[in-house]
């Protein structure tokens, strides 16, 4: 970890390797690489280290959490299906002190009931739902403000 940057990592769950391609219609056409490129943007503007991590099964999302309390100053976190149900990535970030800010692409609130259980983000400093990848950087923004004590 750089001493003079703040480190955020970017971790994104099961299924979002497939954005752009996945439900269109819920989720946009740009990919997960359009994401990495718009937040490297803000990144560059900041001055701030970015790592971009993206895991379908729980155990590695687990894992990337702990790790990311020894290698980051902030998470930024879209855990997708597993937000709603995963007592394991809440405990993680429950275990985990530095900022966390988690992110839904889609309005997670208007969706299927079981959507509307957001376990893990009873466990972040806050939550952004509902516009499309922008909420991506809202959340960065968002991140590097908590990060700094801003907020
Ligand atoms: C999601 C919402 C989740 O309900 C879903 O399982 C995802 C994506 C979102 O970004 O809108 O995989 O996290």
């Amino acid at each position: 970890m750089e001493s003079t940057k703040f480190t955020v990592w970017v971790i994104n769950g099961p299924n979002l390797n497939l954005l752009g391609e996945r439900e269109p219609e819920i989720y946009g056409r740009e990919t997960l690489l359009d994401v990495e490129n718009k937040l490297s943007e803000i990144a560059n503007k900041k001055q701030i280290n970015l790592e971009f991590f993206q895991e379908n099964e729980e155990g590695k999302l687990v894992t990337l959490i702990h790790e990311a309390r020894i290698k980051a100053h902030g998470i930024l976190l879209n855990p997708g299906a597993y937000s709603h149900y995963s007592l394991a990535i809440y405990d993680a970030l429950k275990a985990v002190s530095i900022p966390k800010v988690e992110v839904h692409i889609s309005q997670v609130v208007n969706r299927e009931d079981i959507r509307k259980n957001l376990l893990t983000a009873g466990a972040c400093n806050g939550l952004i739902a509902g516009f499309g990848i922008y909420g991506y950087s809202l959340g960065l923004n968002a991140l590097v403000e908590l990060i700094k004590g801003g907020l």
